[in-house]
């Protein structure tokens, strides 16, 4: 495993399972079962996902010892606010079934709100409910109205990212601010995978185009949380630390870039329609 290492000098691991759209308990608990077999020590949850329980009860049943699992859960749209976050944390660790959380984001920086949630997160921060405080799909306006109003600015922000969509001015202003960037979507929800020029890089590897994708994202040390149900996905998915992309190969996977999204854009005011 390798590792980023945030700005209070926490280390993260460069790659986590997604829980994204697992809905059935018994498939979330076992590709969890799986990953942290396989060597994960990162899982990547959030309230909205409806799945935090299966998350804990998979981590308990795994026998590792839980300072050595790193646990990001996200606080939902609809729960924004200083004290409806604080009450949304609860929730999710009542569910999660765990002491604290290593990572809290605000979801989404719903307009009016951001502010406040963030606030909130500062406080299980200092409270020692979270050792990690951080945000999803923070765009540089959003960053910027925490930067007036955070004691201590976010650590992450977890945005879209893979090689149609590669961020690089937003990925640019987190950095010079160290705040990490976590890739969600980061296989392009799976569409990247069969783009040609991808597929030539891994047969020169004799490796797969989302080892090469994932590969790719922890050598620019973005933290990178594919999601799989599949068992020898999720185990070919944690096989990526037995080799280095030469600096040409990672030229010719920067020049994929098409801004494309699968997700949606948290530029627009009205993003959270997307969501009702
Ligand atoms: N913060 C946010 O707003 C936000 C938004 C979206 C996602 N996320 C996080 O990011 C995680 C990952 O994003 P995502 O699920 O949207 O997309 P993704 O990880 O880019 O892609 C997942 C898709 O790729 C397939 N896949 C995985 N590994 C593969 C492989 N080796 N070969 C072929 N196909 C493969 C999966 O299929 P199978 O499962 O069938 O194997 C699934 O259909 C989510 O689970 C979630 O934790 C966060």
């Amino acid at each position: 495993m390798e590792y980023r290492t945030l700005a209070n000098g926490i280390q993260m691991p460069l790659l986590g399972l997604g829980v994204y759209k697992m809905t059935d308990p018994d498939e979330t608990v076992n590709a969890i079962t799986t990953a942290l077999t396989n060597g994960y020590r990162a899982i990547d949850t959030a309230s909205f996902y409806k799945n935090e329980e299966q998350v804990g009860q998979a981590v308990r049943a795994s026998n590792i010892p839980r300072e050595e699992i790193f646990i990001t859960t996200k606080v939902w749209n609809d729960d924004q606010g200083y004290d409806e976050t604080l009450r949304a944390f609860e929730t999710s660790l009542k569910k999660l079934d765990m002491a604290y959380i290593d990572v809290y984001l605000t979801h989404w920086p719903i307009e009016g709100k951001f502010v406040d949630t963030y606030r909130a997160i500062e406080r299980l921060y200092d409270e020692k409910l979270i050792r990690v405080p951080g945000v999803s799909n923070h765009h540089q306006k959003h960053l910027a109205a925490l930067e007036h109003s955070a004691n201590t600015m976010p650590m992450i922000n977890q945005i879209e990212m893979h090689p149609y969509l590669q961020q690089h001015d937003l990925r640019a202003y987190c950095e010079e601010r160290n705040i990490a960037i976590t890739a969600w979507s980061p296989l392009g929800r799976g569409a990247v995978l069969m783009d040609e020029r991808l597929q030539e890089i891994a047969r020169a590897y004799d490796k797969t185009p989302a080892q090469i994708i994932l590969r790719w994202h922890i050598q620019q040390h973005v933290i990178a949380i594919p999601k799989s149900v599949t068992p020898s996905r999720i185990k070919a998915n944690h096989t990526i630390f037995d080799f280095v992309l030469t600096s040409e190969d990672m030229e010719k996977i920067s020049l994929l870039n098409q801004n494309k999204r699968f997700g949606v854009n948290p530029e627009y005011s009205d993003f959270a329609k997307h969501f009702k």
